[in-house]
């Protein structure tokens, strides 16, 4: 077979060119917009704006009231989990009712068939799981901002469904109405699996649960940040070197660094209250000690980066977590 050479004037390259297009434009700019458009369109309904609204306003303060509650601190996963914990636990109902629709489309038994299977030990225990999952998802989305906020309810809705549905299949199954049960296990799977995107959405594209201060390492190199003389003693400070924002504190003569930005969520800490050597995260509470950015309260499960500090000439100095590595000396070769 001839080979086009791929130059103009190659007659293969010139038959490749008359070719119709695989998809327009338009199809090939939905395919990669539909999620963002989505995204959007949950947060420009107005029932489900008011419905965050209304739960925010009532399960706001009962958060507030029991944050110090260690169950509280557990259902987000928080400093002994050291990951939130929604997101383990949702595996647990998608995997045994992908169990149930496996062992469904494998059953020969009769289709009356009355009490329970193999398959309806799973979706009960998927029905519990997803219990156990509602409640830290509820928990975290107590915590979680703005369009998040939308965008997780309409995810915790859409598990409402689908749960109702597992029920419903569940009891089907257990009367002998193997079909119906069936149907309503499929619809079930289906309705999780679209509440399982947009929780995935809100993971990856909006960053809800994950760090905030994973990528912090600047400044690579001691840098000046504020006069001492413009620190007062017991009093935070925000400050910026190389973009990285970061809260001073001094007690008694020591100096203190740690990332302002709240591994959780990104408040800022330099607006929050300092009380014995913590500060607490001024949007949904999270403590972390000035001296090692250790968590001592939820709901964030990440230390909060501190700095080494020095003063220098009457410049409070700081230094990121991972120095810039030295430059050989000039005249030295390397190994
Ligand atoms: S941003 Fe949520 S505790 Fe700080």
């Amino acid at each position: 077979m001839r080979r086009g050479s791929g130059q103009a004037g190659d007659p293969a390259a010139a038959g490749q060119q008359g070719e119709p297009a695989i998809s327009s434009p338009s199809a090939t700019t939905w395919l990669v917009a539909w999620h963002g458009d989505l995204a959007a369109w949950l947060d420009r309904l107005g029932w489900l704006r008011t419905m965050s609204d209304w739960l925010t306003a009532v399960l706001g303060p009962v958060r507030e009231r029991h944050q110090d509650n260690l169950v509280v601190e557990l259902l987000h996963g928080g400093r002994w989990v050291g990951h939130p914990l929604h997101p383990a636990l949702s595996d647990l109902p998608i995997g045994l009712w992908t169990g149930v629709m496996v062992l469904d489309a494998t059953d020969r038994g009769a289709a009356s068939r009355r009490g329970m299977d193999a398959a309806g030990m799973l979706s009960a225990a998927g029905i519990l799981a997803a219990g156990a999952t509602a409640l830290t998802g509820l928990t975290d989305w107590t915590v979680s901002n703005d369009q998040e906020r939308r965008v997780g309810l309409f995810h915790g809705l859409l598990n409402t469904v689908a749960l109702g549905l597992q029920g419903a299949s569940l009891g089907t199954r257990v009367a002998g109405h193997r079909g119906t049960a069936r149907a309503l296990g499929a619809a079930s799977l289906a309705v999780t699996a679209a509440a399982g995107y947009l929780g995935g959405h809100l993971v990856f594209t909006k960053g809800v649960m994950v760090s905030r201060v994973a990528w912090a390492i600047e400044p690579r190199r001691w840098s000046r940040v504020l006069q001492e003389a413009d620190l007062p003693d017991e009093s935070p400070a925000a400050v910026v070197a190389e973009g990285r924002q970061i809260m001073l504190y001094r007690h008694r003569g020591t100096l203190y660094a740690i990332d302002n930005i709240c591994s959780h969520a990104g408040g800022l800490l330099s607006r929050g209250p300092v009380a014995d050597l913590t500060v607490t995260c001024p949007l949904h509470g999270s403590r972390f000690a000035l001296a090692d950015g250790r968590v001592s309260r939820g709901p964030a499960s990440q230390p909060q980066p501190v700095l080494p500090t020095r003063i220098r000439n009457g410049w409070i100095e700081v230094r990121g977590s991972q120095p810039a590595p030295r430059r050989p000396a000039k005249g030295r070769t390397q190994p």
